[in-house]
């Protein structure tokens, strides 16, 4: 899959931007502050329909368009996938309610057709390293899921689905619950949210077992890779809901995660719907729901270590970039296509030898947009093939 064309239309810095993408690699350069890492931000808003980074959408959107009581960011690309050109795009809209409230709403086209952001995920995929990624190894169980989320909702639309529909229940029952434990009344009400939470919480648990279980593979080998040999990744999906039974209630070993793919959706859906039922008296005294995948956990070992809790510097940054290019492997084996890659300042803070690694790894992707304030941690016969766009205050000019 790649991108042929992008244009952005009051995005964050830039006015107005329209560029061919080559494919292969182009390197985004330029100073701090220019808006490279927007660029790759928008790239990703096209397979995400969401920004890794920004709290609200309406930040995204040109602060001085954005003065306007209705001011519109817009991103439009075109993209090849299976020798096919489609286009893309999503608006973020900034208005008034007609009680005066501002508020920001996304629109999403797919070849010129409006379509609810559910149906565009998936018709184009991107995979984004930024460096505030970190928390996804070193930060807390709710950064693990969202990773998680994302990369498997770009892939998988009926997970996104159920995973909304299991949120929503999630705040119902809760509700629900606090009436219970503040006002008392018939717990057999709990009966209806727990049947829904079932169904969709066993839809994601199962997804998210195979999901991390086939990321893991390619993840193992690309580490050892990067680590020449040092290093052994073992992803550790740790369910807040385990439909395996804990040995003497205890967790297993931390450097054997558990293999959970036997259960089918049935068998998790009635096996959680038990335990929510059996576990009912706790959520009424705590007013919330405490169990099931709002509450699941990742962990990432390396020979049988917790990187969250041990992990250096570079080595969380390398397990980062393990995970990203095991998530391009895992997204190509699901759809059959390569996902664009968008690399934002990745060759900071590693070691002359993982970056060589690194960039020799590139020429497996098709294309790859990639950001540096300094060309020079690039080795030179990559830049001499690479393309160049130099970004200045939001202006971009393709280099000779
Ligand atoms: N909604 C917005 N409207 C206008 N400008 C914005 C908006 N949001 C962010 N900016 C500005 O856009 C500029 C570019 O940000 P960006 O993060 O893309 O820079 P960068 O080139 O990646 O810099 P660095 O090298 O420091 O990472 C920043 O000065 C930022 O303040
Ligand atoms: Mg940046």
């Amino acid at each position: 899959m790649r991108l042929t064309h992008l244009s952005l239309h009051n995005f964050r810095n830039f006015s107005r931007l329209d560029v061919d993408v080559p494919p292969g690699s182009t390197l985004i350069v330029g100073p701090n502050a220019q808006g490279k890492t927007s660029i790759l931000e928008a790239v990703y808003l096209l397979a995400a329909f969401t920004s890794f980074h920004a709290s609200s959408e309406r930040e995204l959107i040109n602060f001085i368009e954005a003065r306007q009581p209705t001011a519109v960011a817009r991103i439009q690309a075109e993209f090849e996938r299976g020798g096919r050109s489609h286009t893309l795009e999503v608006r973020i809209i900034k208005e008034r309610d007609r009680q005066g409230r501002e508020r920001a709403r996304k629109q999403a086209l797919v070849d010129k057709v409006q379509k609810k952001v559910g149906e565009a995920l998936g018709q184009f995929n991107a995979v984004l390293f930024l460096p505030q990624m970190l928390g996804v190894v070193e930060g807390s169980p709710s950064d693990r899921r969202r990773y998680v989320d994302l990369a498997v909702s770009q892939v998988l639309p009926a997970y996104a689905g159920h995973l909304a529909g299991y949120n929503k229940v999630v705040a119902q029952r809760n509700a629900l619950l606090k009436q219970l434990q503040e006002n008392g009344g018939d717990r057999a009400q709990l009966d209806f949210w727990d049947e829904r939470l079932a169904r969709h919480g066993a839809h994601i648990i199962h997804t998210r077992i195979a999901a991390i279980q086939e990321l893991e593979q390619s993840a193992a080998r690309i580490h050892h890779d990067l680590t020449r040999t040092l290093e052994v990744l073992r992803l550790d999906y740790r369910p807040a809901w385990d439909p395996l039974p804990a040995p003497n209630g205890q967790r297993p070993l931390l450097d054997a995660p558990a293999d959970r793919r036997g259960f089918t959706p049935g068998k998790l859906e009635d096996g959680f719907r038990a335990a929510l039922a059996a576990n009912r008296q706790e959520d009424i005294w705590r007013g919330s729901t405490t169990l099931g995948p709002h509450r699941d956990d990742l962990r990432f070992l390396a020979n049988g270590i917790d990187l969250g809790v041990y992990g250096s510097r570079g080595q969380v940054r390398t397990t980062l970039l393990t995970l990203k290019m095991a998530e391009v492997d895992w997204i190509r084996a699901r759809t059959g296509h390569t996902p664009v890659l968008l690399l934002d300042e990745v060759l900071a803070e590693l070691d002359p030898e993982r970056r060589a690694d690194l960039l020799a790894r590139l020429p497996d992707w098709e294309q790859a947009l990639m950001t540096t304030t300094d060309l020079n941690l690039f080795d030179p016969a990559f830049v001499a093939q690479a393309r160049r766009w130099d970004i200045l205050n939001g202006r971009l000019v393709e280099a000779a």
